[in-house]
């Protein structure tokens, strides 16, 4: 059974579903959900889905290497990101090289960086008037949204479209993909 880790700082609906989609799965398991924020609906969600979960703070996950012990003990080999909004460290990286996975609500390299997160990505793309837009799936590194680009999908925008509308088709988008990619990321991974 390979253990993964989700990392997450909202709502949790990609949590929620990667969470459902591995949960009879028979080689992958979420064994952690981490939060940095007591009380994120990512955190009822795992309580609901019998998912052990992991409040982390500021100063512990940039201070001290401690998390890693925590990841260990639940056996974790593989972490992925639903909307998980601190910068990663460099000693996790180090410590999952290609291991760690991040997925943005819009076509990388658009919308990325610092402060890029959630309704901000969408009222973007609408005042950028882009005719399109989309998900990515890429690698985590040491800058926000930055690292290798694994996959993509796009959806349209037309004029009339409202950051809510462009929200709802990319949400969906992201429901349907990110767990499929997940899985099959982990089945390609050496033993
Ligand atoms: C998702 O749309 C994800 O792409 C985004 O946060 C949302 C979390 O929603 N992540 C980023 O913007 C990272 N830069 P959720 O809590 O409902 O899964």
């Amino acid at each position: 059974m390979t253990y993964i880790a989700i990392f997450a700082s909202g709502t949790g609906t990609n949590a929620l579903r990667l969470m459902e989609h591995f949960a009879a799965h028979p080689d992958i398991r979420v064994g952690v959900l981490v939060s940095n924020k007591p009380g994120a609906g990512a955190l009822h969600h795992a309580d609901d889905m019998g998912v052990p979960t992991l409040v982390i703070d500021r100063k512990s996950f940039y201070e001290s290497e401690s998390l890693l012990t925590d990841l260990d003990l639940y056996h974790v080999r593989f972490i992925v990101l639903a909307g998980f909004l601190w910068l990663v460290p460099p000693y996790l990286i180090r410590a999952y090289p290609n291991r760690i996975v991040n997925i943005h609500p819009a076509l990388l390299p658009r919308h990325g960086g610092k402060g890029m997160y959630g309704m901000r990505v969408h009222q973007a793309v609408r005042d950028a008037g882009d005719p399109e837009t989309g998900i990515s799936i890429h690698y985590v590194n040491e800058r926000y949204d930055d690292g290798a680009i694994i996959f993509q999908t796009s959806c349209p925008v037309g004029p009339s479209d409202t950051p809510d509308d462009i929200a709802r088709r990319v949400q969906a988008l992201e429901h349907r993909h990110y767990p499929e990619v997940v899985e099959q990321l982990i089945a390609q991974q050496p033993v």
